[in-house]
């Protein structure tokens, strides 16, 4: 199965945003993501608007040519917008204010009501749905019960694990878990070039969303070069080299 990059551009919002300028724009950054070789496009609409605002949203659906997918609670307000702008996908992900990024997975078992409200009707929109969880079995079990096309599995226990080994071998049984369970199965959160091949690697992930680690290398090495550099890390990591 092949690899998908979707570049997330949320931290290219961030800086315009640290000063209230138009630039550097989400967006221009999202064209050159595909002119590189992204697969897709991945933007995070937080409900306080730290970074991607409901214009950036509006804008990258009508210029994301590969897969465009919003990250958004499970809320009114962001079944409103995706029901306007009608991304490829919809990720649902927990939201927590004081939070600096998104630290843990949906609890989809103990949500199962709350989230089928919003599920429903984007699946009804022809959006497809993925949940944001743990590598857990019963969050798996739970997301494939609730019928979404995909689950993302969250990837920053084994980006910031000590002990690596624990954490990855729960991503792989996890991918496989959720793979056999008919789901499509992505991943992400703190990926970086160094860290990625052995995720890469993991034949069931089928999709990886990077963000920060690629908004970071562009300040050196350019967007184009940083997101060619991440897909060769991906490449090298899904060949087993
Ligand atoms: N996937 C999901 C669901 C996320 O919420 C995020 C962070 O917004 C990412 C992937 C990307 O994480 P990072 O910016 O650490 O690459």
């Amino acid at each position: 199965m092949s690899l998908a990059l979707h570049v997330n551009v949320d931290h290219v919002a961030t800086l315009r945003q640290a000063r209230g300028t138009r630039y550097p724009d989400p967006v221009e950054a999202a064209l050159q993501a595909e002119r590189a070789g992204a697969d897709g496009i991945t933007v995070h609409l937080r409900e306080d608007r730290r970074h991607i605002q409901e214009r950036d949203v509006r804008v990258l659906r009508e210029v994301v040519r590969g897969t465009y997918n919003l990250e958004m609670a499970a809320s009114d307000d962001g079944l409103r917008i995706a029901l306007a702008v009608r991304p490829d996908h919809v990720t649902l992900v927990p939201e927590r204010r004081e939070e600096r990024t998104t630290e843990g997975g949906l609890e989809v078992a103990g949500a199962r009501a709350s989230l089928a409200k919003v599920i429903a009707p984007l699946q009804a929109a022809g959006i497809k749905v993925s949940l944001f969880i743990a590598p857990d079995l019963a969050q798996i079990d739970a997301s494939a019960a609730l019928g979404v096309e995909q689950v993302e599995l969250h990837t920053g226990e084994y980006a910031e694990a000590a002990l690596r080994a624990h954490a990855l071998e729960a991503l792989r049984s996890g991918a496989a878990h959720a793979h056999a369970a008919g789901l499509r199965v992505a991943a992400g959160h703190g990926l970086n070039v160094a860290n990625v091949a052995a995720i890469a690697a993991i034949d069931a992930v089928v999709e990886l969303n990077i963000g920060h680690a690629i908004v970071a290398d562009a300040v050196f090495e350019g967007f184009a070069g940083a997101v060619r550099a991440m897909r060769e890390a991906m490449d090298r990591g899904r060949a087993g080299l």
